[in-house]
């Protein structure tokens, strides 16, 4: 071969790795990198935003995630949990019988209680987060959430967990009248 042949094979082999370089790859990352952020950025400006952001501490976070929910979901359990969320967990006064956030103590709190049918949150939180804030509170802002863990059981905030689930689902366990207490 003619050395200007094997010049110009050379300067293939090493033109087209560097116009991939330089031009088409840094428009992917960038055009990638320019999707998360638009989606970051609408989070950060939408009213979701402090509802979205997690309640357990970051050092916290993986052996709550971790936790397994110890009660059953039936009628017996969800039943008998309705009874502590309408009853001695006074659940119901801040975030409403059909936990929608509207309890009689819920119009002065900033933030306002939860509102469990919410779907956005109920697909964020883990069964453990919720046992989380169940059992320790969260400060919320001016008002929070209570802590219940000296108040109420394991078994009674782990049953509180599947009654809230419930919230949360079309035709819910939790919005059915045939659940008596
Ligand atoms: C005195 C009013 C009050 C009572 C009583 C109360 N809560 Fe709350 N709860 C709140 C407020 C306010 C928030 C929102 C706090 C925040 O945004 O951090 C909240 C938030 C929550 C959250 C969401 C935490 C998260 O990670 O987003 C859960 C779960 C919850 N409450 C469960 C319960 C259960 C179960 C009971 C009854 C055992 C209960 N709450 C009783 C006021 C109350």
């Amino acid at each position: 071969m003619k050395i200007w042949k094997w010049g110009l094979l050379l300067a293939t082999i090493l033109i087209v790795p560097l116009y991939l370089t330089f031009t088409v790859l840094p428009d992917r990352v960038y055009a990638e990198h320019n999707h998360e952020s638009h989606e970051h950025q609408a989070l950060e400006s939408s009213p979701d935003h402090e509802i979205l952001e997690p309640r357990v501490p970051a050092g916290k976070m993986a052996e709550t995630k971790a936790l397994k929910n110890i009660v059953a979901v039936n009628a017996k359990t969800l039943s008998e949990a309705r009874e502590i969320f309408t009853g001695k967990g006074t659940c119901y006064t801040c975030h409403g019988e059909k936990g929608k956030g509207d309890g009689e103590n819920a119009g002065s709190m900033n933030p306002a209680p939860r509102d469990f049918t919410y779907t956005p949150w109920q697909k964020l939180r883990t069964d453990g987060e919720i046992f989380w804030a169940i059992t320790n509170g969260t400060a919320g802002g001016e008002s929070g959430m209570p802590p219940f863990g000296d108040m109420l059981s394991d078994e009674e905030r782990w049953t509180l967990v599947n009654y809230i689930r419930e919230f949360g689902k079309t035709g819910g366990l939790a919005n059915n009248s045939s659940i008596k207490n």
